[in-house]
């Protein structure tokens, strides 16, 4: 990279026709770095670093830049988040009640299994009647609006669950939003939650009226809605028209009525709009029916929507029912197909994942799918490719797929798109087999190997074996750490690890922490396209990621297994840091007591438990993270309520209950705050012994804990 001179504004500079294409990579990157910095300033900070005129400049450029050489435009691009979501940031809310999302189910067995588990955990029997809400699931924008003593006091989007943006002045321009509640008693607070939403006439007009001004279209209803609500100017919000249907509510004063219909019409009383296709269903028949019949008027219907939720009418069912991490027990998305496309493969690309897996990637001719272009596609596998099964359906025996074919791809609401099969008549004399690599692309050119199964056969995935030599290991797990849902690194994205890990500058994530000081001797701030303003605002991001919550720590190391839900989990068991970081340690040298206290964990099971061990046996990865936790501080995970009376304790239950099932015993001891092992210990508090109780009560009495009978234990936490 060429060295040049300081410049403020870094424009007056080759000409976007002359870049070759390395050169405009990196002054992509680069700019990217420089205008979200910007961007954050202005918005979130309110003190902006450049003139409007110099920010319009960067723009421009990066744009030119895009326009030339389309390649560089990924799903991070700023250019891309112009129309949908802008780039320029809002202050941040945080969620009184986190705002959850829904599980989802595509078969219908899946609508019999979700009542059949309600059930189950309620211990109903099977001619007890359960009602439900079925409502139209609204393809929009989820907003909780919070008023205080009747007022509107903030408006608020999702954002990541806990924390959304503040959007309160825009909310306030929507008809369907009441500023004031209506009605005589209202409750001191209440959190309206629910959906903004552009008819599908609008959004069209809209796009008309966009185009010929020049200005950005949008891709679909949702982002129009998004990108007209997240405008600095609300006067400009103000002039699309936008509508909301309330569904759903958090944190609330009281509660004025006792199911989920009530609360609808409740909403209704108090202003609101909420969904007129709404019904009550009692039966799996009855929602399946309903389902039937909301995806038949679905296209009629004037506004997008993406399937129907059905929730548990009672209320105090649903709080008995309440949620597997982030998403409630008592309600499910029932999803409409997912939506196809025909279009054609043009070639193949090997991409290799943070834990090695190789992916061929289909590179297609652009085509829409659902109101997004799309133009990559997984094809899971080398079998799959060879037609000889795998993931997917249907199953392509003997049909394999070429380069020059004719495929057919789907895409199902926020699911990677997958080709789901090929169109063998359409196939092309020159269409070219396509062999799957026998070395991995990344530069160690290691051998790839089949994965072994559980069960000792070849599995489909093929893998890397370079391990942690590989640098695409490397690369992909430090973007995964950068990543939104992991350290959030403003300014910090794929093509800066990609440049930056190629420099030697970041080799790992603890290397991000320590730039600053190695800047003394790179001195970014002198490398064209960077600039002062540019790099103090790099750092500044950084920065402010010093601290971080437990989950998004553990997430982001990258532990195979181990997602966001799972890194909550493992957050929650263990509360700290140090705590987690003692049992996996444990777990990696076959500890059998941390191992039984890691399985007793919600939600945490074998597969999890060997990753975490396999993990932390590494000494490299050892090193990895020893290194990053002396560069950060990390928060301790969400306090057990204090006002519980098991608040932090351990509750082994057994034998059996007469009252309430296992499981709903002990989802009620989590949401209290305690700790529900499978196994009692010395560590054990409570042991709760139905009848039938067998070497559980005498270990618990062996290690001197305290037994409790069913009614006790009720009584115990004030049930
Ligand atoms: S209830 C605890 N009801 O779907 C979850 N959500 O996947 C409460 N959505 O983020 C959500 N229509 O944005 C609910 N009638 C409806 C909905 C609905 C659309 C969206 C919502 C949520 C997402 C969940």
């Amino acid at each position: 990279m060429a060295k040049s001179s300081k410049s403020k504004v870094k424009t007056d500079k080759t000409p976007v026709d002359l870049l070759t294409q390395k050169q405009a990579k990196e002054e992509h990157a680069r700019l990217q770095v420089e205008i979200s910095g910007h961007d954050k300033r202005y918005y979130r900070q309110d003190r902006p670093s450049v003139s409007d005129a110099e920010y319009d400049e960067l723009r421009k450029r990066y744009n030119a830049i895009e326009e030339r050489f389309p390649d560089l435009r990924t799903f991070e691009s700023l250019s891309l988040k112009v129309g949908a979501a802008p780039t320029r940031g809002f202050k941040k809310v945080r969620h009184a009640i986190p705002m959850l999302s829904l599980d989802n189910a595509f078969a219908e067995q899946d609508v019999v299994e979700f009542v059949a588990r309600i059930r189950k955990f309620l211990k109903l029997t099977d001619d007890e009647p359960i009602a439900f809400s079925a409502e139209p699931k609204i393809d929009g924008l989820s907003m909780s609006l919070r008023y205080e003593s009747g007022d509107l006091i903030t408006g608020a989007t999702r954002g990541d669950g806990a924390e959304g943006e503040d959007v309160t002045a825009n909310i306030k321009t929507l008809k369907e939003v009441p500023q004031h509640l209506k009605g005589k008693h209202v409750p001191a607070v209440l959190e309206v939650r629910g959906e903004v939403y552009m008819t599908k006439a609008d959004f069209l007009k809209l796009n008309e009226r966009q185009k010929a001004a020049d200005d950005t279209i949008f891709a679909n209803p949702r982002n129009s809605a998004a990108g007209s609500l997240r405008q600095k100017d609300p006067s400009v919000t103000a002039s699309r028209p936008l509508g909301f249907f309330a569904y759903a509510w958090g944190e609330i004063s009281e509660m004025p009525a006792k199911t989920q219909s009530g609360m609808i019409e409740w909403f209704e009383r108090c202003g609101f709009t909420t969904n007129p296709l709404t019904k009550i269903c009692h039966s799996v028949e009855e929602l399946l029916a309903f389902h039937r019949q909301i995806e038949q008027r679905r296209a009629k219907l004037d506004y997008d929507i993406d399937g129907v939720v059905y929730k548990v009418d009672r209320l105090d069912w649903q709080e008995r029912l309440g949620f597997v991490s982030r998403t409630p027990r008592w309600a499910i998305a029932h999803k409409f197909p997912a939506e196809r496309a025909i279009t054609v493969l043009r070639d193949i690309e090997i991409q290799v994942g943070r834990t090695g897996v190789l992916t061929p990637v289909a590179k297609l001719e652009p085509v829409g799918v659902g109101g997004v272009i799309v133009q990559n596609a997984t094809l899971h596998n080398e079998d799959y490719i060879k037609g000889i099964g795998g993931d997917g359906e249907p199953l392509r025996e003997g049909r394999d797929i070429r380069i020059g074919d004719t495929v057919i791809i789907q895409r199902a609401g926020d699911v990677i798109p997958q080709v789901v099969d090929v169109e063998l008549d359409k196939r092309p004399k020159d269409a070219k087999p396509y062999h799957f690599p026998k070395k991995c692309p990344c530069p160690l050119h290691t051998d790839v190997v089949r994965e072994v199964t559980a069960t000792g056969e070849e599995g489909a995935r093929a893998r890397c074996s370079g391990e942690f030599a590989c640098p695409f290991q490397k690369t992909e797990h430090l973007k995964l750490f950068v990543s939104r849902r992991a350290f959030d690194i403003e300014g910090f994205g794929e093509k800066q690890i990609d440049y930056f890990f190629e420099q030697g500058w970041v080799k790992e994530p603890a290397d991000i922490f320590t730039l600053q000081k190695l800047n003394k001797k790179i001195k970014l701030e002198d490398i064209e396209g960077y600039g002062e303003t540019s790099v103090r605002n790099l750092f500044a991001s950084i920065d402010e990621r010093r601290e971080i919550s437990l989950e998004r720590f553990i997430f982001s190391l990258g532990i195979r297994q181990v997602g966001e839900t799972t890194a909550l989990a493992l957050a929650r068991g263990y509360g700290a840091w140090d705590a987690f970081h003692e049992a996996a340690l444990k777990v990696a040298k076959g500890d059998e007591e941390a191992m039984a206290e890691m399985d007793a964990l919600d939600q945490i099971g074998d597969t999890v438990i060997a990753a975490v061990a396999a993990y932390f046996r590494e000494s490299h990865n050892r090193g990895i993270v020893e290194r990053l936790t002396r560069q950060v501080t990390i928060l301790d995970a969400e306090k057990p309520k204090t006002d519980s009376p098991i608040a932090g304790k351990t509750v082994v239950f057994t034998g059996s209950l007469e009252k309430m099932t296992r499981e709903e015993a002990k989802a009620t001891a989590e949401r209290l705050g305690a700790k529900a092992a499978g196994s009692v210990s010395k560590k054990t508090d409570y042991l709760v012994a139905g009848p039938g109780a067998g070497s559980k009560l005498a270990e618990a009495q062996k290690h001197g804990v305290q037994v409790l009978t069913e009614d006790e234990w009720l009584r115990l936490i004030g049930s």
